[in-house]
């Protein structure tokens, strides 16, 4: 039961009249990494426990779902990422009568709880996994063995059964001395990849994630759920295909294939989607689905998330955040806001009549938006760049995910030392990319590191002004697992609650904004002046209202593009500033000027 009284979006969130109106339709969800949120018993790390106890600040932040990622039972060698006990929490963060309490806790204030599902691989010390390693028992097809490459010995180098690498290092396969034979890991060498062809493995999964919705949970976050279906039969090279799971794609610089493309996106995915949906969804209601969606075109969004296909309820795109990437994820360059707008623009239209979009520019695996696309070279600019970002974002049509501190304008954080890092991925990154490979000197590494480390976003929630910044007790003689951000004095929690201008509040009435507004939750969306360099605009049309959004993506002043002075022509009143970071009048002096101060950002309401 909820205690707060939520909005209903009208049955006709899409243009068409295709009726949907799920509660995720006009909800922001929040998403916690819980050993970075609050630490409740001074051990350096944060738990479950923590986070019922700052339950009453996402409350009054308005969110209406948080997403835990993953408190499972895990060896914790991908924080998580990596699950040894899918029906256990790992003690670090507590106890399976916490979670309870947290999820009663939730509910009670109205906020829904989403787990994270991570089900293509578990952690190498799962019981299943440590079963698989003997191949007569009943669980030695359930993730992909393979023999050493032909002509040479097993375990010696070059044996392995083809040359794809690990997304976090090294070769995709891993020698096994007590099988005899090599396991496939798209992640670390503690990922083994769970072989989904195996129909007793998805029963398992289904089984696990009911008794989990039966425990009161309200769905899952699905991790690289697209890359569950392997791109491949089990003997091997399928006809028509380039190359199979036996022989070498093309091999990249740092001296491994892929094996993604093979997995992204294959030719099961929505038989093992509907299949999940019917097993454990059909007779329920009220949860939400989502799915990372490494490798997932336009089109293919739009059926995987059509109500009719009975997949998945949103997924996860990535060509936006991979808008200022080129080649490899550590060679980020700046932002040419066209390639942003193309990519979003680009997600909306393929849900347009069908489908539904996700919304996020920051999670745990990216680095902060603030630092990566706004300005934090003063505290003002940071102000009020964090708050044209999250103007941009929430005005998009879709559900909006804020992550952690996103909602404070948290920044990267400031590492410059390798000691500092604690994300395998970082870690393995600099030994293959500066040691092994040398393709980067250690001094670039250590920049790259600095603007996209996962662990950018991973530092401890900045609660308050004092030593760890709330997040764990300054007195227990330890320190946090990972550093603080030194600006926690001045970024932080109880000085943003309190004050009406922060980026606090204005998360809040951009959350509040959605529940109340449909056209903000269903309008349609279309897309201004795409060439513009620095502003991003485009209009929200539900009916006779039309909301037009405006955000100067740039730190200098930018005129206002042909398209949208020409909406704004003849516009002057302050009553229709709907949510601006600045003051009503401001804007509306912006407009008569047909200029744009930096990082200004309002949402007008237009004739149409
Ligand atoms: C997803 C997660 C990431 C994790 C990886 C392997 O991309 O978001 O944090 O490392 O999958 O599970
Ligand atoms: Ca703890």
């Amino acid at each position: 039961m909820t205690t707060r009284q939520r909005h209903h979006v009208s049955d006709d969130i899409h243009s068409n009249g295709a009726a949907v109106n799920p509660w995720w339709a006009n909800a922001v969800v929040y998403q916690i990494y819980p050993r970075s949120f609050q630490d409740s018993n001074g051990d350096g790390y944060g738990d479950v426990k923590g986070i019922i106890s700052r339950l009453p600040y996402l409350a009054d932040l308005g969110i209406d779902a948080i997403w835990l990622s993953p408190v499972y039972r895990s060896p914790q060698d991908d924080n998580g990422y990596d699950i040894s006990d899918y029906r256990d929490i790992d003690p670090l963060f507590g106890t399976l009568s916490d979670m309870d309490t947290l999820i009663e806790r939730s509910h009670g204030l109205g906020i829904k709880v989403i787990m994270d599902l991570v089900v293509n691989h578990t952690s190498d010390e799962h019981a299943w996994f440590q079963a698989s390693r003997d191949a007569h028992s009943p669980y030695a097809d359930w993730y992909w063995w393979r023999p050493a490459r032909e002509g040479f010995h097993p375990g010696e180098p070059g044996a392995e059964p083809n040359r794809w690498g690990a997304t976090f290092g090294g070769s995709a396969w891993q020698y096994d001395p007590q099988r005899g034979e090599y396991y496939l890991h798209t992640f670390s060498v503690k990922q083994p990849d769970l072989n989904w062809e195996n129909p007793h493995v998805r029963q398992a999964v289904y089984d696990m994630m009911n008794w989990w919705m039966d425990r009161g949970v309200d769905g899952f976050r699905m991790d690289v759920i697209t890359l569950i279906s392997k791109r491949v039969d089990v003997r091997g090279r399928l006809p028509g295909e380039d190359y199979g799971l036996f022989s070498d794609g093309p091999v990249g610089e740092e001296g491994y294939s892929s094996p993604w493309p093979f997995s992204m996106d294959g030719p099961r995915l929505d038989e093992f989607l509907r299949e999940m949906r019917s097993a454990v969804f059909s007779h329920r209601d009220g949860y939400l689905t989502v799915g990372e969606g490494q490798g997932i075109s336009p089109e293919r969004n739009e059926t995987i998330t059509d109500p009719a296909s009975r997949e998945l309820d949103m997924l996860f795109l990535f060509d936006h955040i991979g808008a200022d990437q080129h080649g490899t994820k550590w060679t980020i360059t700046d932002l040419h806001l066209p390639d942003l707008k193309s990519a979003m623009d680009e997600q909306q239209r393929a849900v347009r009549s069908k489908g539904w979009a996700s919304l996020y520019f920051n999670n745990h695996d990216q680095p902060r938006s603030v630092s990566r696309w706004g300005d934090t070279s003063t505290p003002e600019l940071r102000t009020r760049s964090a708050k044209a970002l999250a103007l941009l974002l929430h005005l998009h049509r879709g559900t909006p995910y804020v992550y952690q501190g996103e909602e404070l304008g948290m920044t990267n954080a400031g590492f410059t030392r390798l000691s500092q890092y604690r994300d395998l991925e970082s870690i393995n990154a600099f030994r293959q990319r500066v040691q092994e490979a040398h393709l980067q000197t250690a001094e670039s590494m250590m920049e790259s590191l600095a603007k996209v480390s996962r662990d950018n976003s991973r530092t401890p929630m900045q609660w308050d002004g004092t030593r760890f910044a709330g997040f764990m007790d300054e007195n227990a003689g330890i320190e946090p697992w990972i550093q603080v951000n030194p600006n926690s004095p001045s970024i932080n929690a109880e000085r943003e609650t309190e004050d009406p201008h922060s980026v606090f509040s204005f998360y809040r009435s951009l959350i509040a904004l959605r529940h109340t507004d449909d056209a903000v939750s269903c309008g349609e969306f279309a897309m201004l002046d795409m060439d513009d360099e620095s502003v991003y605009s485009f209009t929200r049309t539900l009916g006779e209202r039309r909301l037009l959004v405006v955000v100067n993506v740039s730190s200098h002043s930018s005129d206002l593009p042909v398209q949208t002075r020409g909406l704004l022509a003849r516009e002057a009143d302050p009553e229709r500033v709907v949510i601006a970071n600045e003051s009503a009048d401001a804007i509306v002096g912006e407009i008569a000027m047909g200029r744009l101060s930096a990082w200004s950002a309002f949402v007008y309401q237009i004739e149409k």
